[in-house]
């Protein structure tokens, strides 16, 4: 078992490690905001808290639109077309507010630059699919497989399709 603790030690220690190494990032990152935005400490610092705040709502609210979606799919299942339908409604309110986050925390560009960073997600997508199908394979997670196997073809008729509007723009120039 000596080996097994000496792993977990080294375990500990890259955490430790990698731990300080997000701290300096993020001090970095801190200090060039304020740099850049020429914005005394205090109101960088505020404006920083606000920021992160809307990352997480952001997170959040992204969540809670999966969460009512699938539970109003259950709603339907289970007869319940009235209680499905307000649960979609939900799910619809917090798309908007998550867009409206994600544009307030800029992460929304011109068109062109918003494919082209799609794109780029697609094709991690696509290949991180492909990677969790063969886990869930290996574990015997049948259900869990397949549906990774769909999803993927999923990611690949998106990443199709951005590149066709892709090109199309590209002609238009
Ligand atoms: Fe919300
Ligand atoms: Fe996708």
């Amino acid at each position: 078992m000596g080996g097994c603790g000496g792993r977990i030690d080294l375990t500990i220690q890259s955490f430790i490690i990698l731990e300080r190494q997000i701290k300096r990032m993020e001090e970095e990152v801190v200090i060039d905001y304020i740099k850049e935005s020429k914005l005394s400490v205090k109101s960088a610092v505020e404006k920083m808290q606000t920021m992160e705040i809307m990352e997480k709502t952001f997170d959040s609210e992204s969540n809670d639109i999966a969460l009512y979606l699938a539970m109003s799919k259950r709603a339907e299942e289970e007869g319940e077309k009235e209680i499905a339908a307000y649960l979609f409604n939900i799910a619809m309110d917090e798309a908007s507010h998550a867009a409206q986050f994600a544009a307030l925390l800029g992460m929304v560009k011109d068109t062109r630059t918003n494919l082209l960073n799609m794109l780029a997600g697609e094709i991690q997508a696509e290949k991180d699919k492909s990677d969790a199908s063969e886990v869930a394979f290996g574990e015997g997670n049948d259900e869990a497989f397949k549906f990774f196997e769909k999803s993927m073809k999923d990611e690949t008729r998106h990443k199709e399709g951005i590149k066709k509007i892709l090109s199309k723009l590209q002609a238009k120039d």
